[in-house]
């Protein structure tokens, strides 16, 4: 809500703001919060309430942990809100693409791109999901220790690259996944207080983010080059993108209803970038809840077993794997990998009677709200049996939000879903897993969460 003239008086006067951890002079909670930012967001939910107030150097950052709040501040009053500086900073690798995109501009490439990811259009990437997953399995031996955070990168990483790019970079995969991991690398950077002017200094960082930009630059104009060109038709969403019009303004390329070869990379880098970290690390973190709770691996491979009879799974079985599918959702409540949104104010805005000031950041966790006893009984523990249909109807909107909401919520959704349940069938179908014990797993918050050291699993192959 805008603040009205009298309050905005008072608050000249007298500003006042939500409860909160003081800090230090100048660098506020800065330190506490790079440590663990997991630990720290839980902590002053768990201190200060619902609506809580911190600084991170000079900026001031709300956390809202009130899902009547959420919706507010992502839905209903969207329109007050841009993204947050970080993501903003994220331009100078993403562009204009969906991600970092604003106002009019996204509102056109959303409603442009939106009809891509429709069920109909994604449906026969579901086989190609399955037979990587096969591929990737393959080269596992029964008993042998493996990280699987490393495994899931790479099978996402072989994923995307298909339905995005049709292609089968095997080879030359290895390259495409240090090129991006040095761009999610670069992202918690992208956080700090004063970071931008690291940008311009001559540090190994930059120089590998720059390469990074280069090669991925020089492979998706290649890539858009050749669709142009005509040729072979292909079946990617780099093709669908390309022919992608305003439906509302077909032909009108004064209007750039059909994109521009720029807007395209910006489209396609933000995709792959997207596409790939959120779904490796969602599985990751559904294998180690599996792996620690055999009951819910055996009943997962009864109902796999019951629905495929030995098939790859598809798009038409996920209805049908309705326990596997409550298990990436439980797991995706448990560690979120999108463990945060965040906006800036545009214009003075009101929550619980606090101010926040234009400009100002608010922060809204699924990682702390997942975990609120007030929503989920004992919200540690991995059930995927609290998701019957009463419970849901039951939870608050956005008490429960791995995909955001509103306007700029994930257009990858049904992507993910689909791929997370077929990932998982393809895989505990042959494999049981077990984490390698006395390891230190440690999730670590940079663009999603992942286990800051990987994460080893003993896997044994079924008979
Ligand atoms: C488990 C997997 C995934 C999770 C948890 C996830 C989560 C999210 C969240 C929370 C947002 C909203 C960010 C915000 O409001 O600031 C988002 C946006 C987005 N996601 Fe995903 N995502 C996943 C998979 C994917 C996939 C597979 C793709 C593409 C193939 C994708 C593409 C995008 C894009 C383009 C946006 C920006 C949408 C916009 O602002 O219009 N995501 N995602």
């Amino acid at each position: 809500m805008v603040m009205e003239a009298a309050y905005k008086d008072y608050r000249e006067k007298e500003p006042f703001f939500p409860p909160g951890p003081r800090g230090l002079p100048f660098a506020g909670s800065m330190f506490d919060y790079f440590r663990d930012m997991l630990g720290f967001l839980v902590r002053v939910k768990e201190e200060y309430g619902d609506i809580a107030y911190y600084k991170l150097g000079a900026r001031k950052m709300y956390l809202l942990s009130n899902p009547e709040d959420i919706k507010d501040v992502l839905i209903t009053h969207n329109r007050n809100f841009t993204k947050s500086r970080a993501l903003q900073r994220a331009k100078m690798v993403l562009g204009e693409g969906l991600l970092t995109n604003e106002g009019v501009s996204h509102i056109k490439q959303r409603k442009i791109i939106q009809p891509i990811f429709h069920h109909k259009r994604i449906r026969g990437y579901g086989d190609t999901m399955a037979e990587y997953t096969r591929l990737r399995t393959q080269h596992w031996e029964n008993g042998s220790v493996l990280d699987i955070h490393k495994e899931m990168m790479r099978l996402t990483l072989a994923i995307v690259t298909k339905t995005l790019f049709d292609a089968d970079v095997e080879s030359e995969s290895d390259e495409i996944g240090k090129s991006l991991t040095n761009l999610v690398n670069l992202f918690p950077r992208l956080l700090f207080p004063y970071s931008e002017y690291l940008d311009k200094l001559p540090l190994p960082g930059n120089k590998r983010c720059e390469d990074a930009i280069e090669h991925l630059d020089k492979i998706i104009y290649g890539l858009i080059e050749e669709r142009r060109s005509g040729g072979t038709k292909r079946e990617d969403l780099l093709t669908m993108l390309l022919e992608a019009q305003d439906s509302e303004n077909p032909n009108d390329d004064e209007d750039g209803s059909t994109m521009s070869n720029k807007q395209l990379r910006d489209e396609a880098l933000t995709l792959f970038l997207a596409g790939q970290e959120s779904t490796a690390n969602s599985l990751t973190w559904t294998f180690y809840l599996i792996a620690q709770h055999p009951e819910v691996e055996n009943r997962v491979h009864e109902e796999v077993v019951s629905v495929l009879n030995g098939r790859l799974p598809s798009l038409d079985d996920l209805g049908k794997l309705s326990y596997t599918q409550k298990v990436f959702k439980e797991a995706l409540r448990l560690y979120p990998p999108a463990w945060a949104v965040a906006r800036r104010a545009i214009e003075d805005y009101t929550v619980g009677g606090y101010l926040v000031a234009a400009g100002t950041d608010v922060f809204m966790s699924q990682f702390v709200v997942h975990r609120d006893p007030r929503f989920y009984k004992e919200p540690l523990r991995f059930d995927p049996d609290r998701w019957t249909k009463e419970f849901e109807s039951s939870l608050p909107k956005f008490a429960y939000f791995p995909f955001g909401g509103g306007p700029r919520r994930c257009i990858g959704e049904p992507f993910a879903w689909m791929e997370g349940v077929i990932i998982i069938a393809s895989t505990i179908f042959d494999w049981k897993m077990r984490l390698v014990p006395n390891q230190k797993i440690v999730p670590d918050a940079l663009i999603t969460i992942r286990p800051k050291n990987g994460m080893k699993m003993i896997v044994e192959k079924r008979v």
